[in-house]
């Protein structure tokens, strides 16, 4: 395998794990493609192409040694150290859960998900559209003061496969916690059953077993009815806007479940009755990198994996029941 075709085997899952739908996704890619042939020669040549083919500009390859990949150091940070630590293992690829580079400069592009899973849920989409805007230039923004390309700079000159891989695993472990809330939905009623459910999930049952970790109950209360449980809060880039819980209670969302959340979006979920399970973010974005993981250990059963900077580890493969 080499790092195209693992990035492209990323965006693929990507694209058919999306809450959205695949069809919606490629439906998106094709207004875009529209919008691009649309533009003038001069507005074209200035067009980054990415957003073409690749619905998810926050997953991207930072620097490709054209080399086949044998041994992949996977993190959910990687800094500079990493690199270091990646190399002196004897890796020749690094996977970035987090975004860097241009992948970290497009990250708003990707919140647009967001607008879509709450209209699933119910919550009207205009109302999500307007509120999430701000937000998404906020992010867009904020991005900009960073030294953004430091990291894949550093890969370049150590001569490493650098790929980072953000909505692309979100998107997985947004999926498979919407999947698990669907097949047993009959079965939560309070607060404390959805705490339940997710407890057994592999990688926050060893989190909290063997990093401390542990499901927060950020607002609400464990005796709460949980009403509908919605995964609104996993995928999409980062955190929406904190006006939203007050349409998502009205929407009939009773729960939501995230990776985090800031105080202020806190204090606005239990201000609108929305009790909020934080599942807590190293757990959460390894449910996601496994299951890529998995998946190109499927592609390529001779490759290596070595878990660094935060990730747990865990197979699906070796453990299927
Ligand atoms: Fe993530
Ligand atoms: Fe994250």
């Amino acid at each position: 395998m080499n790092l195209k075709e693992l990035h492209q085997l990323g965006v693929k899952l990507g694209m058919k794990a999306d809450l959205r739908g695949e069809a919606k996704v490629k439906k998106l890619l094709a207004r875009k493609n529209k919008m691009y042939n649309d533009l003038p020669k001069s507005k074209q040549e200035k067009f980054d192409k990415t957003f073409l083919t690749n619905p998810y500009p926050d997953s991207l390859i930072l620097n490709d040694t054209g080399k086949a990949l044998k041994k992949i150091f996977v993190g959910i940070d990687i800094d500079v150290g990493d690199l270091l630590l990646a190399r002196d293992l004897g890796a020749d690829t690094v996977i970035s859960h987090h975004p860097h580079g241009k992948g970290l400069l497009y990250l708003d592009s990707v919140m647009e998900l967001q607008v879509d899973v709450l209209a699933h849920y119910g919550v009207p989409i205009n109302i999500a559209q307007s509120l999430l805007k701000p937000r998404m230039s906020e992010v867009a923004r904020s991005v900009r003061s960073r030294n953004m390309h430091r990291v894949a700079d550093a890969a370049k000159l150590l001569n490493l496969n650098f790929v980072c891989l953000h909505t692309v695993c979100d998107n997985l472990v947004a999926r498979y916690l919407y999947d698990l809330v669907e097949k047993n939905k009959k079965k939560l009623e309070y607060v404390s059953d959805v705490l339940e459910l997710f407890a057994a999930v592999p990688e926050y049952r060893i989190g909290e077993d063997e990093y401390g970790f542990k499901l927060q109950l950020f607002a609400g209360s464990k005796q709460n009815y949980c009403g509908r449980v919605a995964l609104t809060e996993i995928t999409g880039g980062t955190e929406g806007s904190e006006k939203i819980y007050q349409y998502c209670a009205m929407a009939g969302i009773g729960t939501i479940v995230g990776m985090h959340m800031s105080e202020k979006h806190r204090d606005a979920a239990q201000a609108a009755n929305v009790n909020s399970i934080i599942a807590e973010h190293m757990p959460s974005d390894s449910v996601g990198v496994n299951l890529f993981l998995d998946e190109v250990k499927k592609a390529d059963k001779k490759l290596e994996i070595i878990p660094a900077s935060g990730l747990i580890y865990y197979s699906r493969l070796k453990n299927k029941k």
